[in-house]
């Protein structure tokens, strides 16, 4: 038997926080929604909330923070811990939990994992970045509130208008028994001296306008920023093509996505696609297998170089395509151009669920497209990469297929040029 120590009181004082973080998320209401430009303060708001809620509950309650994907949740549990003062938790690495000195417990869950928010009674949950997280995830989470009745805060930026956390904002605003709605813009921030106004003006400055507008002041735009254009993406769908490819994009799967290869007709309809995953042998062998006959442009980085090495020297048309931030961008931006100038088509399925879902990302280093965290984007990468070879083929100051009529088939010659 451990010897019982005395009962030990903890003084508690909230740190400071803005009026708005306050209205927004300590209000009465069970269901707190909060709109908000990014670095307002909704997170160490909540994380300040959640914390609170915990220290009311008892020993063996459970408090769950929720993140879009595992990784964030991690970030979140060092950060909540290092903002607690050491003597009143007990950190499990392993399992992401704070046990508080009262016994309760806050658990930090990745929404990608919708199974494993289930199960549990939860006293009073947190969904972080609610926008980018999945339906599955908030249903999951709203079953562990019904038995205790908890109260839920579901914080973060907008982004477009297809999302469950749109809806659910909307309906707050619109009054719901039950709901409270909060809008935070930066200027919001600014007024309370969280962010600084010079950061804003660069924003504007840098920022495509409805990125800005969603980003700062939490208005959605109808895309959720998304760099093709929702409808344009829509309008360029069509059935397989029965034609014969005249061009082959291919993005090479690396830690954990797909190998995708797309072959487009001569009208730019997509007429092959096959995606898997398997060993770099079997890959080389149905790349060369379904692409060999016709000019191919082949995600060549990092690992990439070898396997085009490979390609190359078995025979066929290939061409390399080195990704780095700048020529991803360059590369999206053509077939932003395509789709909108429906040069492309496309089946429904991943090519078109991939498009949808692209967007802008925002991070220090600036704005960058790319999957939602947890998403791939090699479907869209090896469209991308086809359509870059067939307009390419008309524009001199791009790559030139030169074809060398005097042999066989199978000497075809390429040349770059300019760029
Ligand atoms: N009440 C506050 N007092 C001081 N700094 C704050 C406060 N709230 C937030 N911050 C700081 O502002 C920055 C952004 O806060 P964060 O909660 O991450 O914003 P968001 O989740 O809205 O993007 C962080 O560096 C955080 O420490
Ligand atoms: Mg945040």
């Amino acid at each position: 038997m451990p010897a019982t120590k005395p009962p030990r009181l903890l003084v508690y004082r909230r740190p400071w926080l803005a009026d708005y973080q306050v209205s927004a998320i300590f209000c009465p209401e069970r269901y707190g929604i909060v709109e908000a430009s990014t670095k307002a303060g909704k997170t160490t708001g909540c994380m300040v909330w959640l914390a609170e809620q915990a220290m009311q509950g008892k020993a063996g309650r459970n408090y769950w923070w929720v993140s879009p994907i595992y990784p964030q949740a991690k970030i979140a549990f060092r950060r909540l811990a290092r903002g607690l003062p050491p003597a009143v938790y007990v950190a499990n690495q392993t399992e992401l939990t704070l046990t508080l000195a009262n016994g309760a417990i806050i658990w930090f869950k990745g929404a990608d994992k919708p199974d494993s928010l289930y199960g549990e009674d939860v006293y009073a949950a947190v969904i972080d970045e609610a926008s980018r997280c999945k339906e599955e995830a908030w249903v999951a989470v709203r079953s562990t509130l019904t038995q205790t009745r908890g109260p839920v805060r579901i914080i973060g930026n907008v982004k477009g208008r297809k999302n469950w956390a749109y809806h659910l904002a909307r309906q707050a605003e619109a009054g719901a028994p039950g709901m409270h709605y909060a809008k935070i813009t930066a200027y919001d921030a600014v007024a309370a001296g969280i962010l600084a106004a010079e950061e804003i003006a660069d924003a504007r400055r840098t920022l495509p306008e409805s990125v800005f507008n969603e980003l700062y002041l939490a208005i959605p735009s109808d895309d959720g920023g998304n760099p093709f254009g929702i409808s344009a993406i829509g309008e360029c769908l069509a059935p397989l093509s029965s034609a014969p490819p005249v061009v082959f994009g291919v993005d090479l799967a690396k830690a954990v996505d797909w190998t995708v290869v797309i072959g487009l007709d001569a009208t730019g309809a997509v007429c092959r696609f096959a995606r898997w995953q398997g060993s770099w042998d079997s890959t080389i062998e149905r790349i060369h297998a379904q692409t060999r006959t016709c000019p191919t442009l082949v995600d060549s980085t990092g690992v990439g170089d070898p396997v085009l090495e490979t390609l190359q020297k078995r025979g066929g048309y290939y061409e390399g395509f080195k990704f780095t931030s700048q020529s991803k961008q360059q590369l999206m931006e053509g077939l932003a151009v395509a789709i909108q100038q429906k040069h492309v088509r496309y089946p429904e399925g991943p090519i078109r669920s991939e498009l949808e879902a692209y967007e802008y990302h925002y991070s220090r280093a600036g704005v960058r497209y790319g999957a939602p965290e947890g998403m791939h984007d090699d479907c869209v990468c090896a469209l991308a990469l086809a359509v870059e070879l067939l307009t390419a083929r008309g524009a001199p100051t791009r790559i030139h297929w030169l074809r060398e009529r005097d042999a066989t088939e199978s000497t075809w010659q390429h040349q770059r040029l300019g760029r």
